[in-house]
C-alpha cells in the first residue's frame, strides 16, 4: 500500500521544507486538499491553483500529485488544476452534475480522473463510472478538516469497490486504484491495508503526531 501525505494540517510557511523532508523519506505521491470556503460543511478555505503550481515547481516532474477538489464548481475550474501540474484530479460525485463528461474532459487533457464519495454516499453512485476511472477515493471522515476520527464502518463500501475493481481487472479492464482518506494513523494503517487499499492518504498522522515527519513515517510503515 502506498502512502500519500496530505499537507492540510501543515504550517504553510514551511511547505518547501516539508516537501523536501517528505521526498527525502521516499514519498512519491502528494495529496492536495482544495477547499473553496463553500462546499465543505465547515466552510473552510485551503488553497487553489497557484499554490498547487508552486508545489509542482518545488517537487519537479517526478512526484505524483493528486488534488482532491472539495469545491462547488469543479466542472468549471478543473482545467486550472491540470494547468497547475497535477497528475490526477479527484472530484466529489456529490458536487457535479455530469461526472462522465468531466472524466472525459480530464482524459482529453492527459490528466488522470478520480471520483471521491462522502461517508454517507453509497458505492452505487460511483460504480457506473468505474470502467473509465483511474482512481476511486472513499472518505473515512466527513471532508472539511484534518485530524478527525476514522470511520471503521467504511469497510463494507471499501469491500464493494475492491470486489468490483478486481472483477474489472480480471476481465481485462482498467486497473482503477482504490484510495482511502481521513483519520488514518499508525494504529489503524495495518487495518486499512488488510482491506485491499492501494493508496492511503495520511495528514495529521504524519505531520502533527508526536515525532518528526521522518519518525512518524517510520512508525507508520513499520506498522503496516
Ligand atoms: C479531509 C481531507 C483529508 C484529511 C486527511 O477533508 O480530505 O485529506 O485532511 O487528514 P487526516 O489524516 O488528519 O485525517
Ligand atoms: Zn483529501
Amino acid at each position: 500500500m502506498q502512502i500519500a501525505p496530505s499537507i492540510l494540517t501543515a504550517d504553510f510557511c514551511e511547505l518547501g521544507k516539508l516537501m523536501e523532508e517528505l521526498v527525502s523519506e521516499g514519498i512519491d505521491w502528494i495529496h492536495l486538499d482544495v477547499m473553496d470556503g463553500n462546499w465543505v460543511i465547515n466552510k473552510t478555505i485551503t488553497f487553489g491553483p497557484s499554490l498547487v503550481h508552486s508545489i509542482r515547481q518545488k517537487l519537479g516532474p517526478e512526484i505524483f500529485i493528486d488534488c482532491h477538489l472539495m469545491i462547488t464548481n469543479a466542472e468549471d475550474t478543473w482545467e486550472q488544476y491540470v494547468d497547475a501540474g497535477v497528475n490526477l484530479v479527484i472530484f466529489h460525485i456529490e458536487a457535479v452534475s455530469d461526472a462522465g463528461t468531466l472524466i472525459d474532459n480530464l482524459h482529453s487533457r492527459g490528466c488522470q480522473a478520480g471520483i471521491v464519495l462522502n461517508p454517507d454516499t453509497p458505492a452505487s453512485e460511483v460504480l457506473p463510472f468505474l470502467t473509465k476511472l483511474d482512481l476511486v477515493l472513499v472518505m473515512s471522515v466527513v471532508p472539511g478538516k484534518g485530524g478527525q476520527s476514522f470511520m471503521p464502518e467504511m469497510k463494507s463500501k471499501i469491500y464493494d469497490f475492491r470486489l468490483a475493481i478486481n472483477n474489472q481487472i480480471e476481465s481485462g479492464g482498467k486497473s482503477t486504484k482504490l484510495m482511502i482518506d481521513g483519520g488514518i494513523k499508525h494504529h489503524n494503517v495495518a487495518l486499512v491495508k488488510s482491506w485491499g487499499i492501494d493508496v492511503a492518504v495520511i495528514g495529521s498522522g504524519i505531520i502533527n503526531d508526536n515525532g518528526t515527519v521522518a519518525d512518524n513515517l517510520k512508525e507508520i510503515t513499520s506498522a503496516m
